[in-house]
């Protein structure tokens, strides 16, 4: 780390900002940096100056920004001399990496919403702003105006973390919640999503899980104290949820979520590893979790002293994503004022990742069975003698009994041998279908 202090540029002094990337967060912004210009001022105790805004065609009309100001060349707006923050709101990875390790190599201190970037290059983005002694911030990478980042940067830097769950996708919220509530089709939620500004450029990244899994390893990173990177969260995403399986789950007193899981775990041993998963999950519809409803985003933290904490809030769409970067851009420029750095993350912990197959989970299978007498004590004994405990079993009538329809919730399990049953029951004669297999949690 450079042991060089930033002395600051003084009081009154104008901070020159760098904003690339235009689209639905860029534009907003870009707005309410110029109708809050007054208040922003007084916090900082200088003016913010908005030098230049790149963009990737710069014949597209852009309302309310000077056209001066734009330019097709991020490359040499980041090293500007009058630039001393800016802000990554472009998306994408290895674009947007180029320029902000060169913005952090040129003194800039950087405050980007780009969770991909962030989840995949986080060591490196950081060794950077230590070299230079320069702020990070990503507030806007999770959970958009949610303030979980600073949270568990700052407000819980006194405590451990042990878990941090919840829905951190607020696309696939959306869609689930329409497909419950509404009965409105996937292709039809997810368009209504698109419109509104949640889903990412290409949506791909939210359904199938990635973006939720890079929020996840951004917060096992931060709580745990250890480099978790997007590679290493197990990451299933909705694609694969039926309506059927919706209305299933409503009936036995669930709701489906897509949950972020991170777990701090403890082996026999006594030693620790930490786990990161993103999948579709079951949650009882008392939970607080199953009542979180459209794009929002609620985030569970289970600290050691503090105890149980819930965050609630807009997780996705312009103006929210644009209130935490517009938070971090404040911060970092009271420390181009003032002088001084924020504490940048601590991975001191350096705790493994642990195998997804050792993690321990719960299912709940839903499957179809020849209606035969001891059928259920055959399955049971199975499940016995694979060390894998049943919480509840449940046999549902069904038309013209040709076959039976069995629910069962085990305890919980590590995920490979969970797994493994799964494989070994649908070979069996008298399964004949296993419909769905769902973890389940809360
Ligand atoms: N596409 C993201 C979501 C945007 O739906 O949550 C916020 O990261």
């Amino acid at each position: 780390m450079s042991t060089s202090f930033n002395p600051g540029k003084g009081e009154g002094q104008p901070v020159g900002v760098a904003v690339l990337g235009m689209g639905t967060v860029g534009t907003d912004v870009i707005r309410l940096m110029q109708e809050n210009a007054d208040a922003f001022e007084a916090r900082i105790g200088g003016p913010l100056a908005l030098k230049g805004v790149a963009v990737s065609d710069l014949d597209k009309p852009r309302p309310g920004v000077d056209p001066a100001l734009l330019t097709d060349d991020a490359h040499a707006l980041v090293e500007r001399d009058d630039v001393d923050i800016v802000v990554e709101v472009i998306g994408g990875i290895d674009y947007p990496r180029e320029l902000v390790l060169k913005a952090l190599k040129a003194g800039k201190s950087v405050v980007t919403a780009n969770k991909a970037l962030v989840a995949a290059h986080a060591d490196e983005l950081a060794a950077a702003a230590d070299e230079q002694n320069v702020d990070l911030y990503f507030e806007a990478a999770v959970a958009a105006a949610i303030p979980v980042v600073g949270m568990l940067r700052r407000s819980l830097a006194g405590d451990q973390i042990n878990r941090i769950f919840g829905i951190v996708n607020g696309t696939t919220n959306f869609i689930l919640d329409a497909m419950a509530t509404t009965g409105a089709s996937y292709e039809d939620a997810l368009a209504e999503a698109t419109r509104l500004g949640y889903a990412e450029a290409d949506p791909t990244a939210d359904v199938e899980g990635h973006d939720a899994a890079s929020k996840a390893a951004i917060l096992a990173s931060l709580g745990f104290h250890s480099r978790v990177k997007f590679n290493d969260v197990h990451c299933e995403g909705i694609t694969q949820i039926s309506a059927d399986d919706i209305t299933a789950a409503a009936k036995a007193g669930y709701t489906i979520k897509l949950l972020a899981i991170c777990e701090r775990l403890t082996n026999e041993d006594g030693s620790e590893q930490v786990s990161a998963r993103v999948h579709p999950t079951l949650i009882p519809s008392s939970h607080p979790l199953a009542s979180v409803s459209k794009s929002f985003n609620a985030i569970y933290v289970d600290a050691e002293a503090a105890g149980s904490l819930m965050f609630y809030g807009n997780g996705a769409g312009g103006a929210p994503t644009a209130s935490a970067v517009l938070g971090d851009l404040v911060g970092a420029a009271r420390n181009k004022v003032h002088g001084g750095r924020a504490p940048g993350e601590n991975t001191y912990a350096n705790l493994p990742v642990a195998d997804f197959g050792d993690v321990p989970t719960r299912y709940h299978i839903d499957m179809q069975v020849k209606d035969r007498v001891g059928v259920l004590a055959d399955l049971a004994t199975r499940f016995a003698d694979a060390g894998i405990s049943l919480r509840t079993v449940r046999q549902e009538e069904v038309e013209r009994h040709e076959h039976a329809r069995l629910i069962l919730v085990t305890h919980q399990a590590p995920e490979s041998a969970l797994a493994g049953m799964v494989e070994r029951l649908s070979e069996l004669d008298d399964v004949q279908q296993v419909t769905s297999v769902i973890r389940l949690d809360g």
